[in-house]
């Protein structure tokens, strides 16, 4: 009846405590009993009383040692509980200044008890927070490089522009370029906000999801054509589902988009779905370099950009957005390696 609620710390103090009463008892029943024996006549005692009653002398002995027990079992709790709760109470006074380095269970040395599994969690939250304010800081950092890439780029091209009238058709395209760059990266970052921030202000629908698959595969083969690419799809039937339609069309274009920008010349983006016991899996395949197994979770962190992305535009938040739109859908997205080169992202999705 008690699982769940009285953990050790429960037993502990239970038990000092009986312990200490229980050890008043026992000398308070040991005195009472002396004194009865040395009252009692001589020839009822089996054994001659003591000519000197030891016990009689002490007449406050049962209360003293019943006080000095619950003082000792009294220190040791409120020693036992305040050790930890100060630490605790420290740590919380650094997370509130912002030191999310603090850690409070090395302090708690091997206890393990309700206060110790306290402490791990404060330790967890205080990683978690660390965690927190170094990717918003890393984040600020990478925002405000992209924005001055574009910026610096512009300001060099009005600097030509000054010097050089005959160049203004090209700077004029250039500079015109850089500002859809930034407005890209703009309508991104408020995406990505609004998905942490606000994710219910994405509207909610019963869609054909595979209807969107294939008005994404559309465009992008288009696209993909022009750039000397196929792109194949075959992806039957429907999946009809209650959905937010716009986060997931989104995500179906970022991972296709993806896929026609890094498969190489020549080469087909294959594009399959298929409903598993009320489960859609759509794979995404192409024939590009492929992503190294370790960064094919990094590769879904915000401005995470890869080796050989360079010769290739983007801003490095598809993904991230991706992730979150599908995550946001009841749903998940990975990355995996295809049998003879190539990237094989694989979405999945529930009927709900
Ligand atoms: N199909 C792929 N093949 C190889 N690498 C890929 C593929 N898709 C993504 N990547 C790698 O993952 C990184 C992150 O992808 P993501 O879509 O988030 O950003 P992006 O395409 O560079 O920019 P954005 O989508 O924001 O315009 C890419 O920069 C690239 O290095
Ligand atoms: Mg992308």
């Amino acid at each position: 009846m008690l699982e769940g609620y009285a953990g050790r710390l429960f037993w502990k103090l239970l038990l000092a405590l009986w312990a200490s009463m229980l050890l008043s008892i026992v000398v308070a029943v040991a005195y009472l009993r002396s004194v009865e024996l040395a009252a009692a006549p001589a020839s009822m005692a089996l054994t001659p009383p003591p000519s000197v009653p030891l016990l009689p002398l002490l007449p406050l002995a049962p209360v003293i040692t019943g006080m000095v027990a619950m003082f000792a079992a009294g220190v040791g709790v409120a020693w036992y509980l305040a050790v930890p709760l100060r630490q605790l109470r420290r740590g919380l006074a650094q997370v509130a200044e912002g030191r999310f380095d603090v850690r409070v269970r090395p302090a708690l040395g091997r206890r393990r008890d309700e206060l110790a599994e306290l402490a791990d969690d404060f330790d967890r939250m205080a990683a978690q927070l660390q965690q927190l304010a170094r990717s918003r800081q890393e984040l600020l950092h990478d925002i405000s490089h992209e924005m001055r890439s574009p910026l610096a780029r512009m300001q060099a091209a009005i600097g030509l522009l000054r010097q050089d009238a005959t160049q203004a058709a090209a700077m004029i395209d250039r500079i015109e370029r850089e500002s859809e760059r930034m407005d890209a990266l703009v309508e991104e970052l408020l995406t990505l906000h609004r998905l942490e921030a606000a994710p219910e202000s994405w509207a909610e629908g019963t869609v054909d999801v595979l209807d969107l698959l294939h008005a994404v595969a559309e465009d992008a083969g288009f696209e993909a054509r022009a750039a000397g690419r196929e792109l194949r799809i075959d992806a039957p039937g429907e999946f009809v589902a209650r959905v937010r339609g716009e986060l997931l069309h989104r995500a179906f274009e970022n991972v296709v988009r993806n896929a026609v920008k890094y498969t190489a010349a020549g080469t087909a983006v294959e594009i399959q779905a298929r409903v598993d016991g009320g489960e859609l899996v759509v794979t995404v395949a192409d024939r590009g370099p492929g992503v190294p197994e370790h960064a094919r979770t990094l590769m879904f962190q915000p401005f995470t950009r890869l080796e050989g992305a360079s010769s290739v535009r983007g801003i490095g938040l598809g993904l991230a957005i991706a992730q979150r739109a599908l995550q946001l859908n009841g749903g998940s997205i990975e990355a995996g390696a295809r049998p003879g080169g190539g990237l094989v992202m694989t979405l999945r999705l529930r009927a709900t």
